[in-house]
């Protein structure tokens, strides 16, 4: 049987390099993709000595407006069909909305909005027409929490959560499964990237997941089907405990815990 193909984007650093880690172990070749090319190399070269896969890396910078059709231009011209396509890739600032450049804000929205979108848009088709794929969109359990004030990232990530159910309900009929995977604290880079690694490493262990778990909940679930993962125990109930919440008592509590404001 021919290998599947599995395209990660933000495959440098934590949730992307361990989702790279398990579908190279179950036998899938990878297509590479982050800003940090050295970064990639090292784990390409890696992956291949250990399980023997075609590993192929793509240096972009996902905010760039061209970079979704240039990494699949990329994976065209190496011969690779996408398979799986893991919309990992992301960041999020830690000032306020009034205090960002709209370069930073349209970053954010360009990497975790559009180019997870048309990434989707670029290679659904072709998963449509052969009659298989997955695709994992990194959400998060911002989605679920009440709204903080002045972050994109929570409406950001509402979008994906939704975007996500929405195209599984109408692709999974074409055996395409879509699943938004919406970790809670995970130990990676992300709080350093943010700049607040100090007040994220004061919070109880217990909130806390590593990225292997995560990845093995997301894989496990885009497999069986499940539109929305939100793995870990701890998770699983902070995510239904703020669901019956009220609008107007959500945007009270996302004051009362304003993260800009700690
Ligand atoms: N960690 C958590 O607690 C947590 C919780 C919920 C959801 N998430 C979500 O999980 C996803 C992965 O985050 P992580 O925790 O693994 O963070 P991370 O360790 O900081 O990794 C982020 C990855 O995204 C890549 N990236 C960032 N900006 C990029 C750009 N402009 N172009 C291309 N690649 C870019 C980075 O690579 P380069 O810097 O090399 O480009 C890196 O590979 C994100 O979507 C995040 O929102 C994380």
């Amino acid at each position: 049987m021919t290998r599947r193909t599995a395209l990660i984007t933000g495959a440098s650093a934590g949730i992307g390099t361990s989702f790279a880690r398990l579908l190279a172990a179950e036998g899938h070749d990878l297509l590479l993709v982050a800003r940090r090319a050295d970064r990639l190399t090292a784990l390409a070269d890696e992956l291949h000595r250990r399980h023997g896969v075609r590993v192929e890396t793509c240096a972009a910078d996902l905010t760039d407006l061209g970079a979704p059709r240039a990494v699949t231009a990329f994976a065209a011209e190496q011969g690779m069909t996408v398979d799986v396509l893991v919309n990992n890739a992301g960041t999020s600032s830690s000032t306020a909305f009034a205090d960002t450049s709209w370069t930073v804000l349209a970053g954010e929205l360009q990497l975790m909005v559009t180019a997870v979108t048309e990434l989707t848009h670029l290679v659904v088709p072709g998963m449509k027409e052969r009659g298989w794929g997955r695709v994992v969109n990194l959400s998060s359990l911002a989605a679920f929490s009440p709204p903080a004030a002045s972050l994109l990232y929570s409406g950001i990530k509402s979008y994906v959560l939704y975007v996500s159910q929405a195209l599984d309900m109408e692709l999974k009929p074409h055996g395409v499964h879509v699943t938004a995977l919406c970790p809670g604290f995970t130990h990676t880079e992300f709080h350093q990237e943010m700049g607040v690694a100090d007040a994220a490493s004061k919070l109880p262990a217990f909130v806390w997941q590593e990225a292997d778990d995560v990845v093995r909940e997301g894989w496990a679930a885009v497999s069986a089907g499940k539109p929305v993962c939100v793995p870990g125990a701890v998770n699983k109930v902070l995510s239904h405990a703020t669901r019956p919440v009220p609008y107007r008592l959500q945007y009270a509590l996302g004051r009362r815990f304003n993260p800009l404001e700690a």
